[in-house]
């Protein structure tokens, strides 16, 4: 049997391509930067699967070139990148990487947090440019307290639930905001409580961003609701850039609304240098690295491995995101 084909946008890490490759004829963008989107058009006309990144715009364009294109197998938890419906519609399968990065993504939310409110991005800086001229003084680099205090968590899925456990360790009084309630047992372990956006942006502390990518998660948290934030709060985003509307959010850090944010997505990624958002002391930042630990993006890849397998293999994906696609395009056996 003829293998089938399968254009892969990036070097995968771990063992991931060695598995893919003893089943299918695999090609690999090899430039550490993304392929041009002609260039996936291009190599999506004789492909059966692709495996992409979240950089990579899967569209209608990259559909219509593409008449044996069986399965997008996507290397994120987030496939804002990718039109599903589109997809569904012509029957193929898309596939994400859900689960093995929560735990890493939880981390590096709270990394940025502790960085933001106790000014560890600043405090380096402080040491390395001979700032610190004086051993130790009662108001130098004075930040504010994350244990006790409370925590707003917006988005109560996976990551947003392993937030809140971490929050708990802090003592933390935690207040969430999700269409679905957490389980009554999450509830109970963590103690966070179902409130309104409202209350999330008026009662927090630290408000940190756990949502995809949707219509009505674009740009929630506007000049409105940062007007509602405490003098002293922080915001915190390693979801995706597009929830916060950037220019107001400079707005609120320049003129004080709160006290600051940190940041691991941008409405523009990579973003400009100029980006103004990058010349205030009160906001830190990072290149979209929350599931950037070798164990979890190694597991990643071999999810997207797994998932090609699996379908290729006639059976239902692991991590189907899409499954109304069954009824359009009942599975077979393919290798
Ligand atoms: C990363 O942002 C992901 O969605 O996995």
């Amino acid at each position: 049997m003829l293998k089938p084909k399968v254009y892969v946008t990036r070097e995968l890490p771990g063992r991931s391509l060695e598995i893919i490759k003893e089943y299918f004829d695999v090609e690999v963008w090899p430039e550490y930067g993304p392929p041009p989107k002609q260039h996936i058009i291009e190599k999506a006309k004789d492909a059966d699967a692709l495996a992409t990144l979240l950089t990579d715009k899967i569209d209608s364009e990259v559909f219509d070139a593409a008449p044996k294109l069986k399965i997008v197998a996507q290397m994120a938890v987030g496939f804002d990148n990718i039109d599903v419906k589109e997809a569904t519609k012509r029957g193929i399968y898309v596939t994400n990487t859900p689960g093995v990065l929560t735990e890493t993504t939880a981390d590096f939310a709270w990394a940025l947090l502790m960085a933001v409110a106790r000014r560890v991005v600043e405090a380096d800086k402080y040491v390395r440019t001979g700032q610190w001229k004086v051993s130790w003084h009662p108001s130098m680099l004075l930040g504010r307290d994350v244990y006790g205090a409370t925590l707003g968590i917006i988005g109560a899925g996976r990551i947003g639930v392993a937030v809140a456990r971490r929050a708990k360790g802090f003592n933390m009084k935690i207040l969430y905001y999700d269409v679905l309630p957490m389980p009554p047992e999450i509830e109970n372990e963590t103690g966070a409580k179902r409130v309104d956006l409202e209350t999330i942006f008026k009662e927090s502390d630290f408000v940190s961003i756990h949502v995809p990518l949707t219509e009505e998660a674009y740009h929630m948290v506007n000049e409105e609701r940062l007007k509602l934030m405490k003098k002293t709060a922080f915001i915190i985003n390693n979801a995706r850039g597009p929830v916060i509307d950037e220019k107001a959010l400079y707005k609120a850090l320049k003129e004080g609304w709160i006290a600051g944010a940190a940041l691991d997505v941008f409405e523009q990624e990579p973003t400009p240098v100029d980006n103004p958002l990058l010349k205030l002391e009160n906001v830190v930042v990072a290149p979209h690295i929350s599931s950037a630990s070798h164990e979890t993006r190694s597991k990643m890849a071999e999810m997207v491995a797994e998932n090609l397998l699996v379908f290729f293999q006639g059976k239902t994906p692991p991590n189907l995101v899409n499954p109304e696609v069954l009824k359009v395009r009942p599975l077979t056996k393919l290798i």
